[in-house]
């Protein structure tokens, strides 16, 4: 267990979920943007919160633990360590947890899940690392389902696996780490706010047998591609033929914005998460500055004012960078 009372800082990083083909099951990690935050524990006295949430930026997110995701996640997270402890009232813990989001909520790089995922892995130092990666995603799944209704993992699970993740199932959670080439990440953020309850709600809830096939190969097809480093497989394969085209009617000039992307030299990309940011992966940095120099132009054409990163995958996931003694 670690000191009582003492700082720990966590870096918790930016997430593309789907990943184009494989809505609500893929997704990988990036080394920018990442969100910041700083966690101790305390022993906690009767009728104390076991929560504290103190907001360090400016988005104004609620500090109720009940209403606010790294809250939801801790909740869920001390459940079971009680339970695991047998631990009577003197025994109680609590967590002061200090959130700096440097990834903007609402973007659709998994902001949410960043401070989720940032709060248990945190605690879970905190304690001793006695509960598992998967155990970690189980809990980080409750700040999901407060953000978009739905417990899903496909931000969670590359956050604090890193790298590229497959949720193979969520009832029993199974998830599978994937190996990936060196890809390069363009992403661009118009400043336009989609919320994922939104971009769930308006999906089709069936699906045609010939979409589905098609989809079916694609995500098997990006799988196969990751795996055997084939570049120009994961490019056919980052193809989404029933999210996508529902969806990307609320990104303004997507189809132009993909378009111009591929023509400088991406593989492929697509919505990122729910949107409205779009990605794009490509094989070297230099043509994902190009992508970027595109993305720029098309929407500085339109007004839109938009952030974009140049980035790569990020391996590590939650990572605790400092112990202040
Ligand atoms: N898979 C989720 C979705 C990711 O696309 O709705 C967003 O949180």
């Amino acid at each position: 267990m670690f000191s009582e009372n003492q700082w720990i800082k966590i870096k918790a990083p930016a997430t593309v979920a789907n990943m184009v083909c494989g809505f609500d099951i893929l997704g990988f990690a990036v080394n920018s943007p990442y969100d910041e935050m700083e966690m101790r524990w305390m022993t906690r006295a009767e009728n104390e919160p076991s929560i504290t949430i103190i907001n360090i930026d400016n988005y104004n997110l609620p500090t109720d633990p009940e209403k606010n995701v790294a809250g939801a996640a801790l909740l869920a997270f001390l459940e079971e360590y009680e339970e695991k402890q047998n631990s009577s009232s003197s025994s109680k813990i609590k967590f002061e947890v200090k959130i700096n989001k440097l990834i903007k909520p609402g973007s659709g790089v998994g902001s949410s899940a960043a401070s989720a995922a940032g709060a248990v892995v945190g605690a879970n130092y905190l304690v001793g690392n006695i509960f598992s990666k998967d155990d970690l995603v189980r809990f980080a799944m409750n700040g999901e389902k407060l953000a978009s209704g739905v417990k899903h993992a496909d931000n969670i699970a590359p956050c604090i696996f890193g790298g590229v993740t497959l949720v193979r199932s969520i009832f029993p959670l199974e998830i599978i780490a994937l190996p990936s080439p060196t890809l390069h990440v363009t992403i661009v953020h118009p400043q336009i706010e989609v919320r994922t309850s939104d971009a769930r709600s308006i999906l089709r809830q069936q699906v045609l047998l010939k979409d589905a096939i098609k989809q079916w190969g694609n995500i098997a097809g990006l799988v196969a591609g990751l795996m055997k480093s084939d570049y120009d497989l994961i490019g056919r394969s980052l193809e989404d033929v029933i999210i996508e085209p529902v969806r990307s009617i609320l990104i303004p000039g997507f189809d132009a914005l993909k378009l111009a992307c591929k023509q400088a030299g991406a593989l492929g990309g697509g919505i990122s998460g729910s949107g409205p940011s779009i990605f794009m992966l490509s094989k070297t940095e230099e043509i994902a500055k190009a992508v970027e120099k595109e993305m720029h132009e098309l929407y500085a054409g339109m007004n839109l004012p938009h952030h974009t990163y140049v980035t790569t995958i990020n391996q590590k996931g939650v990572e605790i960078v400092a112990d202040f003694i």
